[in-house]
């Protein structure tokens, strides 16, 4: 069976495909949606809704909640018409229904809630805040009057403020698209796009950290907490944060997340760039030691040996999926300095001594870590690719021994063999979802079958409501979720990480309390929405990077678009439907533009695809073995070479995958039947 697939593609370059899906707004003025509810007498709250407002007069002692159908961030503007004198208007804010009030706004510090804003109209006219008062997320906005007299608001609208290098109308200008049968699916992969969209700022007004309190402080702020952003937190015009809300701060942990996300959705490299270099300003020029996360926080001094390394992949992945050699050259010495301060904490064991607890706030950070250690292999590998592009072979052979000593060291010692699972350290019996998790993705497993132990395993220990991190204590962790998506597709089981997707993104997305539009940092393996690292649960972020795992992983590892070398010179095509029948997805590169199309028969036997890379490109193509004996065509759709065959004779039982290699960039079409 052929699917006329190429229409779909070349009507790509005119409209953004599944445009339906994108949540972000294609204006910067934003009214409220819907009236969540009302206090005391307001007439008219309805009118305030929708595009065409109309006035609502509030009297005496009065409010309403406003809901926007979706997280937003930006500037508050109020409209104000006839007023009595001395009248007072208060505005807060909050990302989930949990925590409306006319009171105070949900939470940005360890404790306590935030203050209000207030406006004090002294007659008709628009009134706004201060830009530091801008509110980085929320969904729902109320507006409450005190005193007595009246006044009426004639219009309340949002300046949104993210993604504040684009135009406009260029909100929704995505460069990637995701589309499969399973709309729950989709969704996820929009959400993922939108909320890294929402952690895109002005780096003028990052968080100033008023009171540099941020872990686990258990003191109890009964006042209202004050709140402001206005600290510069890298050079450039836009920077890629953790959290819309909160921290609003640079953290290289989390961009190992939402940048995959980035790329494949509206590829905005250059704010991932402002925010790397944030870091790397920040270096010690002695050690070579980089910052737990950027100003203002780096003032802590705190060292953390995972977010380290993560800055480094960072650069890795900035690479790779820009192809800008020379920003790679630029900052190549620095990266060898980083590298070398982590090896020096290698000890006799072949392993790095973990010494500073920091990491993504879990526990027991410490020692011969195989979290630490798998992501320290990782990166030794990225510094070999690195170095191999830029012809540096003093590296080679210190880091293939290190990375060949580190993996021996974490299977002898670190591997429970009785578990079928990683330990943390050889003093413990915790199985971590860190490290375990990273483990696959790092390969720095031994054989496969630990890989299927390791995607059993952490399987095993999932809620109704996802897969738990054991190492935070209560939690669910949608940023090493996102680590485990990737560990079950590479063990194999692809299906297994779309039944993650499904399960806790999808009560991410659907949960009445969150915002159904942008993921959340955290919460309990019981559902509720208390983070197990945090005292105060409305300081929780509804739009974390860091929870946007799916959205990379469903274009990369799902519809398999795999760019090999920088900008995607090099490919593989190399599909994991799992339980899916049917996924189109496509992306563009500095190098140009690549998309899939891949269908299984209903009977699950059959299957064609088509695909398209750049011209002047080359790669390869993997597909999973066919359970039935078959052949496979390939086709190159522009002529230029006869069809390849591939006989494949089943024993009913095949593993693997029909790998073929040194295809030219173009068109190609593959369609295998049972025979
Ligand atoms: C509405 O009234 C409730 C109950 O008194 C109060 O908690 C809330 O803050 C009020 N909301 C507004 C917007 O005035
Ligand atoms: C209303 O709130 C403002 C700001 O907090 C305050 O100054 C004013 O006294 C309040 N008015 C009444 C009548 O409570
Ligand atoms: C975004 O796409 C729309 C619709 O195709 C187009 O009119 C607009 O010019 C684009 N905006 C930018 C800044 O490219
Ligand atoms: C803060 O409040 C919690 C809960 O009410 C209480 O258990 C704790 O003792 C308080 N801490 C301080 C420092 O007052
Ligand atoms: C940031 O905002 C606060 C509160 O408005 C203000 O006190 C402070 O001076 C501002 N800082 C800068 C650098 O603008
Ligand atoms: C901006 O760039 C300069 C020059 O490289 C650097 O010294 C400074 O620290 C950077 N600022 C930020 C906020 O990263
Ligand atoms: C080893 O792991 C356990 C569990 O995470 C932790 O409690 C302990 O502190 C770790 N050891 C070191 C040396 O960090
Ligand atoms: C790691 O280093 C610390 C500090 O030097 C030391 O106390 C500890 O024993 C070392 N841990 C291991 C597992 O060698
Ligand atoms: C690296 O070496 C290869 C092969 O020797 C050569 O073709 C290439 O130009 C070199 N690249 C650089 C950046 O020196
Ligand atoms: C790699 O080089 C570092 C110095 O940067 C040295 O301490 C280490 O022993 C070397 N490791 C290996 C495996 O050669
Ligand atoms: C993973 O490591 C094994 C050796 O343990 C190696 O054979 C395999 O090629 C590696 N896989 C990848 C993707 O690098
Ligand atoms: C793959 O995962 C699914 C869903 O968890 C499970 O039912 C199936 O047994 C797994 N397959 C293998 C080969 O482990």
């Amino acid at each position: 069976m052929i699917i006329p697939l190429f229409a779909a593609l070349f009507s790509a370059a005119l409209a953004v495909p599944y445009e339906e899906y994108i949540l972000a707004p294609g204006t910067r003025t934003l009214r409220p949606v819907s009236v969540y509810q009302v206090n005391g007498t307001v007439t008219d709250a309805e009118a305030l809704t929708g595009d065409e407002p109309n006035g609502a007069v509030f009297d005496g002692p009065s409010g309403v909640t406003f809901d926007y159908g979706k997280n937003i961030a930006g500037l508050v503007y109020l409209t104000i018409g006839e007023t009595d004198p001395d009248q007072y208007i208060s505005i807060t804010f909050s990302e989930s229904s949990l925590w409306i009030s006319g009171e105070r706004s949900d939470g940005t510090a360890d404790s306590g809630l935030d203050e209000a804003l207030w406006i004090q109209p002294s007659g008709p006219g628009v009134y706004t805040v201060p830009r530091e008062r801008e509110r980085g997320g929320f969904r729902y906005l109320s507006l409450a009057h005190n005193g007595t007299g009246s006044v009426e608001v004639k219009d309340v609208y949002i300046h949104f403020t993210p993604m504040p290098h684009y135009a406009e109308d260029q909100l929704r200008n995505y460069t990637g698209f995701f589309h499969c049968e399973d709309e729950l699916i989709n969704r996820v992969w929009y959400a993922g796009a939108y909320t890294n969209q929402m952690c895109t700022i002005d780096p003028r007004y990052g968080n100033a950290l008023p009171f540099l309190r941020i872990i686990n402080s258990d003191d109890n702020i009964t006042t209202p907490v004050p709140w402001y952003n206005n600290y510069t937190i890298t050079n450039g015009t836009s920077a890629l944060v953790d959290g819309a809300k909160r921290d609003r701060l640079v953290w290289a942990g989390d961009m190992a997340i939402a940048v995959p996300a980035i790329v494949v959705s509206y590829n905005d490299l250059i704010s991932v760039q402002n925010s790397l270099d944030s870091l790397f300003a920040l270096q010690n020029a002695s050690t070579g030691q980089l910052p737990y996360a950027g100003r203002p926080f780096s003032e802590l001094g705190i060292y953390s040996a995972t977010y380290h390394l993560y800055t480094l992949i960072g650069v890795s992945d900035f690479y790779l999926y820009s192809g800008d050699y020379d920003y790679l050259t630029s900052l190549w010495s620095d990266w060898k300095r980083a590298m070398a301060f982590s090896l020096s904490f290698i000890d006799s064991s072949g392993l790095m001594n973990v010494t500073s607890p920091a990491d993504w706030l879990r526990f027991g950070m410490g020692g011969h870590n195989i979290e630490a250690n798998s992501i320290l292999y990782y990166t030794l590998n990225a510094g070999l690719v690195l170095a191999d592009a830029l012809n540096d072979t003093t590296v080679v052979q210190n880091w293939t021994s290190a990375a060949a000593g580190i993996k021996a060291a974490a299977n002898a010692l670190l591997w429970d063999a009785d578990a079928g699972m990683y330990r943390d350290n050889e003093t413990t019996t915790l199985h971590p979802q860190d490290g375990n998790s990273w483990a696959v993705v790092s390969n720095i497993t031994d054989e496969p079958a630990k890989n299927l132990a390791i995607s059993q395993g952490l399987r095993e220990r999932w809620t109704p409501y996802g897969a738990p991190a054991i190492e935070a204590a209560d939690a669910v962790s949608p940023f090493i979720s996102g680590f485990e998506i990737q560990a079950h597709v590479r063990a194999g089981n692809a299906t297994r990480g779309l039944e993650l997707v499904r399960l806790q993104w999808g009560f991410m997305l659907d949960d009445p309390r969150m915002t159904n539009s942008t993921f959340i940092e955290g919460y309990s393996t019981t559902g509720e929405l208390h983070y197990a690292p945090y005292v105060n649960d409305p300081r929780i972020s509804h739009a974390h990077g860091w929870a946007t795992g799916p959205t990379g992983s469903l274009t990369f590892l799902v519809a398999g678009i795999q760019l090999v070398s920088a900008g995607g010179e090099t490919w593989l095509i190399a599909p994991s439907l799992g339980d899916l029948q049917h996924v189109h997805a496509g992306f563009s590169t500095s190098v140009g533009t690549f998309e899939v199309e891949a269908r299984k028969e209903a009977d699950g036997n059959g299957f064609s695809m088509s695909f398209e890379t750049p011209e002047g490109t080359e790669g390869g193509l993997s597909v999973e073995y066919p359970a039935c004996s078959g052949r496979m065509v390939l086709r190159d759709r522009e002529g230029r070479c006869e069809d390849t065959v591939v006989v494949v004779e089943s024993n009913g039982a095949q593993e693997g995958r029909i790998v073929l290699e040194g295809l030219a960039g173009g068109e190609w079409e593959v369609v295998f039947g049972c025979e």
